[in-house]
């Protein structure tokens, strides 16, 4: 049954569609992590377009790459020093323009990241601020607390850990940790301290942005993944917030540095800067926002088209909270007109099989949440070796560790190394051929086996199961479609999913569940057993019916 169905992967033509974007699956590459083609160990845009191919026949939609801007890479290039760059690990503007054209000929769309909340600490208006120029309008700069201005200019905490704000010298050369009697000011950096959060309340601001937004359009990409989208406005004053822990508190309440009202300015301008260009460019808000209505207001008609829907992301392997939030994103897009998103992972997050248990248990669950988000009305975001099953690296050693916010440990429980780590596509070979020079995080012995190649052409093999499963909707349209779902009755712990003409049925308990045979079984996660009109669905399953 499941074994049955074609895999082979499809010829697909790019949707002409205005509305590509609605039901789109969009593949995120961690630019660094995906494939080097010139063996520094380290992730380019060759290797990123030697392997397009491995993406058309997995049957996706589009590919949202990670920042490869110019930049010092204190955050995996979320610090860019030149908006308008590629960096010399990743290549060269041809490079970029070369990976745009041949997705395009492959029928795969290319969204680009853009970071507008903050530059790089190298960027030269960043300079040009610390020496007194003009550009010091462009970033926050305040004096500090105390009677040398020795204390920060309030408690607000960085993301990664310790204080949002860095104390410099004053431009004569004076002050900064070592004078604080001198009277440096300091800037805030809601992220690392080599990224420091630009003003938008200054005009130059948004010209710049705007101009570098059109750069990257006239050379053909399709749409942006913008960075932080609900952070560029502060509260006015910048007040205190009182608690400590702050990172703990990003989308679940709106803090004066996130989700203020006033990003939603810049979300229209942008959406108009988009709409005159042809070919349906797309913005997809990175916005953490602590409910499902707040986040709906970042794609209200005139704003983004799309925003991640990190309630489904966070949700744990529980089929009421699964289903409560499902319809409340459901729900909350459908009131301003947009399509739902679904994320399972992303460069930032422990990957999910590890997130849904341990072992066998984690990958089960995370093959089966794969083919209930699949059936989901809207738009998909599988993050590079999902579609491997790629748990989690959960013992990386501290001197390999990049991730700013490892070395800013306090209050930090997440380090995003873990997930970042060069997906493998061979079974054996220099870094399981990922590159001819090793990679620049240690890959576990164990990822020869999960490699594209020991993965592909394998009956059951998670990568088969995503080919198929994208295959199935690829042919079958109103998977993706419409704004809403219908669940049927279902014993404790199964979700029955109805959608045109399909059913899903996830099994969320540890045993098997049996239930009268619904429709003709299309696909599953782990194959079930039938009886007499009955069929037994295997413990953490999906199954995908035609009705
Ligand atoms: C976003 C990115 C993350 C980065 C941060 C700062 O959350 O996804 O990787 O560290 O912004 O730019």
């Amino acid at each position: 049954m499941t074994q049955e169905l074609s895999t082979a992967a499809p010829a697909h033509l790019p949707r002409q569609r205005g509305d590509w974007w609605r039901d789109a699956v969009i593949y995120q590459v961690y630019v660094r992590s995906f494939a080097d083609s010139d063996g520094d160990g380290i992730g380019d845009l060759r290797g990123i377009r030697e392997r397009l191919p491995h993406l058309a026949g997995l049957g996706v939609d589009a590919v949202w790459i990670t920042p490869f801007y110019a930049s010092p890479q204190a955050d995996g290039g979320y610090d860019v020093s030149d908006y308008r760059a590629v960096d010399p690990l990743f290549g060269e503007l041809s490079d970029a323009d070369d990976l745009v054209r041949e997705a395009h000929r492959l029928g795969l769309r290319v969204i680009v990241d853009i970071v507008p909340n903050h530059t790089s600490d190298r960027h030269p208006w960043f300079r040009a601020a610390l020496a007194g120029g003009p550009e010091r309008a462009y970033y926050h700069f305040r004096p500090g607390k105390g009677e040398h201005g020795e204390l920060p200019p309030n408690d607000w905490e960085s993301v990664f850990g310790g204080a949002a704000w860095t104390r410099v010298e004053a431009p004569d050369g004076n002050g900064g940790a070592s004078q604080p009697e001198a009277g440096g000011e300091w800037y805030l950096h809601l992220f690392a301290p080599e990224q420091p959060d630009l003003n938008w309340e200054h005009p130059a601001v948004h010209e710049e942005l705007a101009s570098v937004l059109r750069f990257w359009l006239d050379l053909g990409v399709d749409g942006f993944r913008i960075d932080v989208a609900h952070g560029m406005v502060k509260a006015d004053g910048m007040p205190d917030i009182g608690l400590r822990e702050q990172a703990k508190m990003i989308g679940a309440q709106v803090l004066p540095f996130f989700d203020q009202d006033g990003v939603h300015e810049i979300h229209r301008t942008w959406r108009r800067l988009l709409d005159g260009y042809e070919g349906e460019r797309i913005g997809v808000a990175e916005a953490w926002a602590p409910t499902s209505e707040r986040l709906a207001l970042y794609v209200r008609p005139d704003e983004m088209h799309q925003a991640f829907n990190f309630q489904f992301l966070r949700c744990p392997w529980d089929p009421e909270r699964m289903r409560e939030i499902i319809d409340a994103s459901l729900a909350a897009t459908t009131s301003v007109g947009a399509p739902t998103t679904w994320v399972l992972s992303n460069h930032d997050v422990v990957r999910h099989p590890t997130r849904y248990g341990d072992g066998t248990t984690g990958l089960r669950r995370a093959r089966a949440a794969a083919l209930l988000m699949l059936a989901l009305p809207g738009s998909t975001y599988i993050y590079q070796g999902e579609e491997l099953g790629l748990p989690e690296v959960t013992d990386l050693p501290d001197e390999v560790r990049q991730d700013p916010s490892f070395f800013r440990a306090e209050g930090q429980d997440g380090f995003r190394d873990g997930c970042r780590v060069p997906i493998p596509w061979t079974r054996s070979g220099s870094s399981y051929g990922f590159g001819s020079g090793g990679s620049w995080l240690p890959q576990p012995d164990s990822w020869g086996e999960l490699s594209v190649e020991a993965q592909t052409g394998v009956p059951g093999s998670t990568l088969e199961l995503y080919r198929a499963a994208l295959a199935v909707r690829r042919e079958h349209p109103g998977l993706g479609a419409g704004d809403a779902v219908t669940w049927l009755d279902a014993p404790e712990g199964v979700l029955v999913l109805a959608r045109d003409g399909f059913l899903c049925t996830t099994n969320t308990t540890d045993a098997d569940v049996e239930l009268p045979v619904p429709g003709t079984a299309l696909l599953s996660s782990a194959t079930p057993w039938f009886g007499d009109g009955t069929v037994r669905l295997p413990a953490d399953s999906s199954t995908w019916w035609a009705i």
